[in-house]
């Protein structure tokens, strides 16, 4: 036996993470290549003074009950957390953390990747090329649109929505954004952004970008009525949390050309991809890539280690929700 805290980690985190844990406690790693079912997840957090999840584990009062009393604090790995229920976690006095920050510009050049692909069609072109199509260059061959002087439209200007505004101005974009609340005059001076109502901001824009988190107002935000709203050459894209769309009424919305296209990183039931997206050139999908950079996964696992640890040694969060 030892008096170690145990540390639960149930996905595979970066090992600069893993070491500053294992100096703090007994450091378990129930699932270092998968996911966990649920009842494999509340038998391996038992007795756990710390949980370091990922946004696949349902994190809430059972997890906690599970872990049992000496659970003081569970570290998402990501910046959504859609998958917690932190009121429930409260009342069981356990601390929830977050990574801020640490992988804005990751999410917002992934952003701007997806908007790039899918404007100038280069999946579609890269498959062409791929599948030995025959081609030649002609000046009307695969034409994509511009973006200068096009309007972004930006729901959720948070950080990562800020960061994706600083992007699409260099490109020469306006900026349309639409929130719960206009942000501060210095803010929208300085990203150049003039907030809209959401109505306005879908029947403007020439892209529209989701950046507000999942929550239950949020869900199927982007329905057929949303879609149908959109001017017939605008672009959607979704790095935020794939609920937030209506999957299927988007590959109908597609099918139908209601809207232009779409550029997709994140689904509605991960890691099924409504497979009517899939069939089509006017779609840009990528497995949930965000935050997927050796460096800002690194710093997503050292932030969710050092919450831990200054939790366990009664400092406090660093970031909680
Ligand atoms: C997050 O952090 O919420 C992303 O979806 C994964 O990095």
């Amino acid at each position: 036996m030892t008096d170690r805290p145990r540390i639960v980690v149930t996905g595979a985190i970066a090992e600069p993470a893993l070491k500053l844990l294992r100096e703090a406690g007994e450091v378990v790693t129930p699932a270092p290549e998968g996911t966990l079912s649920t009842a494999d997840l509340h038998a391996a957090v038992a007795g756990a003074s710390a949980v370091v999840s990922t946004l696949h584990d349902r994190v809430d009062g059972p997890l906690a009950d599970a872990a049992g009393p000496g659970l003081r604090v569970v570290a998402t790995v990501a910046v959504g957390y859609d998958n917690a229920d932190v009121p429930a976690l409260a009342e069981r006095g356990v601390v929830f953390t977050n990574t801020p920050g640490v992988l804005t510009d990751a999410t917002a050049d992934l952003t701007f990747g997806l908007l790039l692909a899918v404007t100038r069609r280069l999946g579609e072109g890269e498959r062409l090329l791929r599948a030995g199509t025959p081609w030649r260059f002609d000046l009307g061959f695969m034409l994509g649109n511009g973006l200068q002087g096009k309007t972004l439209g930006i729901v959720g200007l948070g950080q990562i929505g800020q960061a994706t505004a600083r992007r699409a101005r260099a490109f020469g974009m306006r900026i349309a954004y639409t929130a719960r609340h206009p942000v501060s005059d210095e803010l929208e001076a300085d990203l150049d952004a003039r907030y809209l109502g959401m109505d306005e901001l879908f029947a403007v824009s020439d892209v529209v970008s989701l950046h507000c988190p999942l929550t239950p107002e949020t869900r199927h935000l982007v329905d057929a009525g949303r879609l149908a709203s959109m001017k017939p050459d605008a672009y959607l894209i979704n790095t935020t949390r794939g609920p937030v769309v209506a999957e299927g009424a988007l590959a109908d919305a597609l099918h139908a050309g209601t809207i232009a296209g779409a550029g997709l990183d994140v689904f509605e039931n991960e890691p099924r991809v409504e497979p009517r997206l899939l069939g089509m050139n006017n779609v840009v999908v990528t497995p949930h890539l965000g935050s997927a950079t050796v460096e800002t996964r690194t710093e997503m696992a050292l932030l969710a280690a050092r919450n831990v640890i200054s939790v366990l040694a009664g400092d406090g969060p660093l970031t909680a929700v």
